[in-house]
Order: structure tokens, then C-alpha cells, then sequence
């Protein structure tokens, strides 16, 4: 039996998983969920942001289903940093897989994109990059401020993303993978990871590679998004490429995200693209559907290709069927695709 901590989290992130979580026992009935609370309700009430004791907690689960983190009343960075991140970091999440598909009866911002047209992957660094170098401030508030970000990357880091993403072109019908860095800028980490690539590279000789600047990338990812299969990027990339590869396929309503340790020496967790959305939150109008596809690659990652499948099949359903501009009820929308999981 499947073991699943829920982290609702802060604004819709509790909203959303509630429907993913209806979702998930409509396929496997015998799921074991405990509910965690973390975020800014308890940060307010105690001060903790994730205690050791929760993560080692944690670190049991089979998986980990998470809504959103952050929230306008604490400071930016507590919560993000200090929950999210850190799951990611201690659990090893290094492969942060996000893939984006233009589903038929979705209408993106690209008029002349056909549904099928596109469907890529970005699998984005998830334990590096400037999301884990040092930092610091001097002078902080005067005119001589000075502050610096570094951002952190490994040959070891570097290199089992890049093999991730071969390995996953293999599998794809196209076998393409394009890197996106700033090689040109970022000599340093660039250098590194266009090394890593070329060397990682000779070992996939049946998949077709290119290389594309982020801002070029950024550039083809609206004018171009079908000459994409797998993309892979650091952990700031990718992070700022999925916010627009969510907005050239319907929206970050229905963009998820798997934050995988592909070794399984920890918890996977599965997560919407999207935040906590605070300018909607507790209105019950947020879109369940990227929470509920996060669900479907969590299933998968389980082992449950059927189960993962009957829901991506439900969302398939529920898109083909929506009016465009019509408004959304998270409740009604987490009932239907249980129902049509279900059967
Ligand atoms: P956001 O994704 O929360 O919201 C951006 C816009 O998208 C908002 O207008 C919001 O209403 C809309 N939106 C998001 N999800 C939606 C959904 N499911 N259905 C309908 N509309 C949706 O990004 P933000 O406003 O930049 O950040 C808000 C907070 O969330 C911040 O504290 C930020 O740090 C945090 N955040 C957390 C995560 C995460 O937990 N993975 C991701 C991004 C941002
Ligand atoms: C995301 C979010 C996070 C990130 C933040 C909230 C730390 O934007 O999951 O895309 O930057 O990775
Ligand atoms: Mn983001």
C-alpha cells in the first residue's frame, strides 16, 4: 500500500491537493495519506518552518504530494527557502522534471499551435545553481550596499541531470535534447555544462542534440514551442522556462511538476508548477488540474502506470469539454475527474 505525505501548504496550495488527493483514491483506494502541517499558519503559531523531526518523518513517506509554499505575510524566502528548497535539497530531488503538453480543447496565447503540437519536457537541475550558492550582503542599507548571489555547479550535479535527460530522450518518440545555459555570458558554469553535455553526449549516439542561449530559448519557447522534446537547464532556467512553457499550453492552472531523486534513496515529491496564489486563494476558484496531473506523475513514479493513466485520461476529458473564459469550481472540477478516474 502507498504511503503518501500531502503537504497542502499556504493560499490554494490546500485547496488543490484536496482534489488531487480525491483523485488519487479514486484510483487506488487503498492509499495511506497523512496530512502535514506546514507553511505560514504554522510558522505563525510556532515559529517552525520544517523542524528535523518532520523531514526525517518525511523521509519515510513514499512519496510527497505538495500544494504551494509562500504567502504575504511572511517574509519572502522563509517558507521557500526554508521548506520548499529544503525538501528539494535534503531529499535529493535533483532531477525537477516539468512537462508541458498543448492538450486538444485548450487554447493557448498561440493562435496558429495545434493541440499535439506541442509536447516537451524540461528537465530542470534541481539542487544547484544559484539556488544553493553563498551569498551575502555588506553595508546593508547604505548607499555602499553591495550584494552577491553565486551560483553553485557540480560535474557531479551537472552531469546526472544532463544523463537524466538522454536517458529520457531515449524513451521519447523524437530522442532531442536541447541545453539552455548562457554560455556565452556565464563562461564559468556555462563552460561546465557545455563540457558535461559533449562528453555525456558520445554515450546516446541515437539522440539529436542543439544548444540554445536562455534568452533565444526564452524567444523559441513562444514562437517555436514544437521544435521542443526534452530540454535540460539549471535549477533558475528552468524555473523562469516553465512559467512560459505553462503559458504557451493553457496556463499555469494545469502545469506539474515532479521533484525527483531518481535513485529513490528518498521520497520523490510532486508538485503544480504554480504558487499559493494568494490573489485568488480561498475563493475556491483555483484550477485543480495541475495539482491532479502532479498526482498522475506521482502514480507513475509509484509504479501505477494504469492508475497514472485513467487520470491523465479524466484531465483529457475535462479540457476537451471546457468552454473557454467559463468559470472554474476547484470542488466541481476535483469531483468530475474522480468520477471519470474512477470508471
Ligand atoms: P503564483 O503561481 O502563485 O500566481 C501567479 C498568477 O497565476 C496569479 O494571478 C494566480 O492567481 C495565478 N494562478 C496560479 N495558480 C493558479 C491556479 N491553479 N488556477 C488559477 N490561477 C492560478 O505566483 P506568484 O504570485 O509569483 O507567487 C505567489 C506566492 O507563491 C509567492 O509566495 C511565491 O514565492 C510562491 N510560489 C510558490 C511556488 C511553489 O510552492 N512551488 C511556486 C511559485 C511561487
Ligand atoms: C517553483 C517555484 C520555486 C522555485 C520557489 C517558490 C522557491 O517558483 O517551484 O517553480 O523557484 O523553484
Ligand atoms: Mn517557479
Amino acid at each position: 500500500m502507498a504511503r503518501i505525505a500531502v503537504v497542502g501548504g499556504d493560499g490554494i496550495g490546500p485547496e488543490v491537493t484536496a482534489q488531487a488527493i480525491k483523485v488519487i483514491r479514486a484510483v487506488l483506494p487503498d492509499v495511506e495519506t497523512v496530512d502535514y502541517d506546514l507553511g505560514a499558519t504554522r510558522y505563525h503559531r510556532t515559529g517552525e518552518v520544517l523542524p528535523d523531526s518532520v523531514r526525517d518523518e518525511l523521509a519515510g513517506f513514499d512519496a510527497i504530494l505538495l500544494g504551494a509554499v509562500g504567502d504575504p505575510s511572511v517574509p519572502p524566502g522563509v517558507l521557500e527557502r526554508g521548506l520548499l528548497l529544503k525538501m528539494r535539497f535534503d531529499f535529493d530531488q535533483y532531477v525537477n522534471l516539468r512537462p508541458s503538453k498543448l492538450w486538444p480543447g485548450t487554447t493557448g496565447p498561440l493562435g496558429a499551435v495545434k493541440p499535439g503540437e506541442i509536447d516537451f519536457v524540461v528537465v530542470r537541475e534541481g539542487t544547484e545553481g544559484l539556488y544553493a550558492g553563498a551569498g551575502g550582503v555588506l553595508h546593508r542599507g547604505t548607499p555602499a550596499e553591495v550584494a552577491t548571489e553565486e551560483s553553485l555547479n557540480t560535474r557531479h550535479g551537472v552531469e546526472r541531470v544532463i544523463r537524466d535527460a538522454f536517458a529520457r530522450a531515449q524513451r521519447r518518440e523524437r530522442r532531442k535534447v536541447t541545453l539552455v545555459h548562457k554560455t556565452n555570458v556565464l563562461t564559468h558554469a556555462g563552460g561546465l555544462w557545455a563540457r558535461t553535455f559533449e562528453a555525456v553526449k558520445a554515450d546516446f549516439p541515437d539522440v539529436t542534440t542543439e544548444y540554445q542561449h536562455v534568452d533565444a530559448a526564452a524567444m523559441f519557447m513562444v514562437t517555436a514551442p514544437a521544435r521542443y522534446d526534452v530540454v535540460v537547464t539549471d535549477n533558475l532556467f528552468g524555473d523562469i522556462l516553465t512559467d512560459i512553457a505553462a503559458a504557451v499550453t493553457g496556463g499555469i492552472g494545469l502545469a506539474a511538476s515532479g521533484c525527483i531523486n531518481p535513485e529513490r534513496r528518498f521520497p520523490s515529491m510532486f508538485e503544480p508548477v504554480h504558487g499559493s496564489a494568494p490573489d485568488i486563494a480561498g475563493k475556491g476558484v483555483a484550477d485543480p488540474v495541475a495539482a491532479v496531473l502532479s498526482a498522475s506523475l506521482l502514480l507513475d513514479h509509484l509504479g501505477h502506470a494504469d492508475a497514472a493513466a485513467r487520470v491523465t485520461g479524466a484531465v483529457a476529458a475535462e479540457l476537451a469539454a471546457r468552454t473557454p473564459g467559463a468559470p472554474l469550481r476547484t470542488a466541481d472540477i476535483g469531483d468530475r475527474l474522480a468520477a471519470a478516474a474512477a470508471s
